[in-house]
């Protein structure tokens, strides 16, 4: 083969590309029943947006970035998460606050491709802009949740922790950098550098060593202000009215700067290493640090392949697509008058116009993936019915022509109920 995917990327092709569909659609849906509206922005930004954001020292901005200069000479960056360019948006289209928005979209981050890792990712998000309440924190991470349960993955476990605020956070550095800098001698590399540019991250490091060297170092959610105390017991109990299942991860501390107050992931251990499906949280000082006025935000992204993997299993609705088949050339104008009207009443139809034998269009109709033949012959014509055979069975019966289309209707309602059995929603 001449052609290759670049590394790290991948192809949705059906049958896959239903999965992606179906799950879009649910979350679309979910997104909605929240009263969050669409909001497609472009997958390029300019670069200084996520490094004001994202973070100077943060592992995406610093390495995983695809960053090149565009032909007027000006830094452009495919956006590697959503949230920043969202942000944007809010402010440039002077939107109404409070402001709920959702999207799915792309999303580029040049790392080592792994399972569920990929340099070019698919994201469902939601941004809340606007709205303090920590009930507001417990509606988002709730959504997530039952997005998650909606798809049949039932190993999905909402973890949360509470990062501090503008207040609280210096002082809490200090104390976790003096811990640091007394047992330096015992970090890996990487730590020493982060004891200095962000004492936080030490917390994402895997050397077991620095780990354990962690199991007494002070944890953020006990060095708390008040308000962000109040603010964090104002999540949980949330959480708790809702009867979302949660654990509080006091090691948790998110891979991007720009969160204060709650934050959160969602972690599935049938994925393999990158047991991450998403996360989220607090963003209070994005809007004004864009130059805009203070606003309050939260919000989160979720991995669609890592959803899609954690979902292997669930049955999925199929297209219905019903392939007519003409016994002679001479019925060729009825079947085509057949798949007006199954187009109309909303089935979706085709029709193999290469094949004049029967044995081939009914090929086609396998290739296809077809669920039923509608057969004509002069009989059927003359009478006003069609053989349906079901490819599934091999049964076939005569089936009136008015009676078709209501018949295929509720033939396909069927395949979605039983497909929800199986969600456990
Ligand atoms: P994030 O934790 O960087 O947060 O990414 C969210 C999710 O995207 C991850 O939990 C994971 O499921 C998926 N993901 C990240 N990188 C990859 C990758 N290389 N391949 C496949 N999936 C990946 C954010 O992006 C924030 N913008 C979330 C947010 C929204 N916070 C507030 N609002």
């Amino acid at each position: 083969m001449k052609h290759a995917r670049p590394k790290g990327t991948k192809d949705f092709v059906p049958p896959e590309s239903g999965r992606k569909q179906w799950a879009e659609a649910k979350f679309r849906r979910r997104a909605e029943l929240y009263g969050f509206r669409e909001a497609v922005t472009p997958t390029i930004e300019h670069t200084e947006l996520f490094i004001k954001s994202s973070g100077e020292t943060s592992d995406v901005v610093t390495k995983e970035m695809y960053t090149f200069m565009d032909r007027g000479d000006r830094s452009i960056t495919l956006r590697p998460e959503g949230t920043p360019g969202i942000t944007r948006a809010l402010l440039e289209n002077a939107l109404h606050l409070p402001c709920r928005l959702y999207y799915i979209g792309p999303m580029f981050r040049y790392n080592r491709p792994q399972k569920g890792r990929f340099r070019e990712f698919y994201q469902l998000g939601v941004e809340s802009f606007g709205e303090a309440s920590p009930q507001v924190d417990a509606e988002v991470i709730a959504l997530g949740s039952e997005f998650f349960r909606g798809l049949g993955i039932t190993d999905c476990e909402s973890q949360v922790n509470s990062v501090g605020c503008r207040e609280c956070r210096p002082p809490y550095h200090e104390k976790l950098t003096a811990y640091l800098v007394e047992r330096q001698d015992r970090l890996c590399g990487d730590c020493r550098v982060r004891t200095v540019q962000n004492p936080l991250r030490v917390f994402d490091c895997k050397e077991e060593s620095c780990q354990a060297l962690l199991a007494d170092a002070p944890r953020a959610k006990d060095n708390l202000c008040s308000a962000c105390a109040e603010h964090f017991m104002g999540v949980q109990e949330g959480l708790k009215m809702r009867g979302v299942p949660f654990v509080i991860n006091d090691r948790m501390v998110r891979g991007l700067d720009y969160y204060s107050r709650t934050a959160f992931e969602y972690i599935s251990r049938s994925i393999g290493a990158q047991d991450s499906l998403g996360g989220g949280g607090r963003y209070d000082y994005m809007v004004q640090d864009f130059g805009g006025p203070a606003t309050p935000a939260i919000g989160f992204a979720l991995g669609e392949e890592r959803a899609l993997l954690a979902a292997q299993g669930s049955a999925v609705p199929e297209p219905q697509l019903v392939f007519v088949v003409a016994l002679s050339e001479n019925e060729r104008p009825a079947g085509i008058a057949l798949l007006n009207e199954l187009r109309a009443g909303g089935i979706s139809a085709r029709m193999d116009y290469d094949s004049r034998k029967v044995q081939k269009q009914f090929r086609a109709a396998d290739t296809a993936g077809a669920r039923y033949c509608a057969i004509l012959g002069g009989n059927e014509v003359a009478k006003g019915t069609v053989a349906l055979k079901d490819m599934k069975t091999g049964e076939q019966r005569e089936v009136a022509r008015r009676e078709l289309i209501p018949k295929l209707i509720a033939d396909c309602r069927t395949q979605i109920a039983e497909c929800r059995m199986g969600e456990r929603e």
